[in-house]
């Protein structure tokens, strides 16, 4: 008898073994009073075994987040400012933690606030028009260091049946996010022209916060972008059952 619930107990954990319960911190209980604070936890350990990748997922490792390419214009006018940005390197991502979940079970609604300490980025620039009298037409690198960044994620997902499992399909992502504090800069000037570098440099640093809410809407377009391509993959393999339990 003895012998057999020891079976039955290793069956039962080779079982869940197998499933991709192992991914998350724990199953979460719809009853339980505080299912935010698992979710929590079983988000945040999920996002840490994913970090480096997860071919059985299909999901490559996070670092770095390459945005092909994002522009912004600065008044109007034929000399009007104008930047794009090409080969968006993004690095320090995979380093943001998730630190409160609130959930609407009911109609599987949830809603993550992420932190991220640090996030640097690298990227190749062509400009036009005139800035601060300077006509700034050229190109070059630019860097960006990003500290304090605040994320808010919220999606939607509709449950349905597949092979005995209950599945999310994902409905809808909104992301939106913040910054404290900006350094960046342009350098390697196409013309080497040392005027306008140090022109390009004052006017970002002094305008950086009014410059990333001018990128704001396409960068969030593309991050929420690649973000619901992330989060569809991995709805469409961990069976919703195996992180909601009644
Ligand atoms: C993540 O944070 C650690 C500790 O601060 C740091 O050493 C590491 O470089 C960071 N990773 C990335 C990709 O920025």
């Amino acid at each position: 008898m003895e012998r057999l619930r020891v079976a039955l107990v290793i069956a039962a954990v080779v079982a869940v073994g197998a499933s991709d319960t192992n991914m998350f911190g724990g199953r979460c209980s719809r009853q339980d009073p505080n299912v935010d604070a698992c979710l929590l936890r079983s988000f945040n350990s999920l996002a840490e075994y994913l970090k480096g990748g997860a071919p059985e997922l299909g999901i490559e490792e996070a670092e770095p987040i390459v945005i092909d390419e994002l522009s912004i214009a600065l008044g109007g006018g034929p000399d009007g400012y104008r930047a794009t940005f090409k080969d968006i390197h993004a690095t320090g991502v995979s380093n943001m933690t998730i630190t409160n979940v609130r959930s609407d079970l009911e109609s599987h609604q949830f809603q993550l606030t992420l932190f991220g300490p640090h996030i640097s980025a690298r990227a190749r620039y062509r400009s036009s028009g005139v800035l601060l009298l300077v006509r700034a037409s050229g190109g070059g690198d630019y860097w960006g260091e990003y500290d304090g960044v605040k994320a808010k994620v919220y999606f939607r997902g509709a449950p349905y049946e597949r092979d005995g499992r209950t599945y999310l399909r994902l409905q809808q992502l909104k992301l939106d996010f913040s910054v404290k504090d900006i350094q960046m800069g342009v350098e390697n000037l196409q013309n080497g022209n040392a005027v306008l570098q140090a022109a390009l440099n004052l006017f970002i640093n002094t305008n950086a916060q009014e410059l990333l809410k001018e990128m704001k809407p396409e960068l969030k377009r593309d991050l929420a972008d690649k973000m619901s391509r992330f989060l569809a993959r991995i709805l469409d393999h961990i069976p919703y059952d195996d992180w909601i339990v009644d």
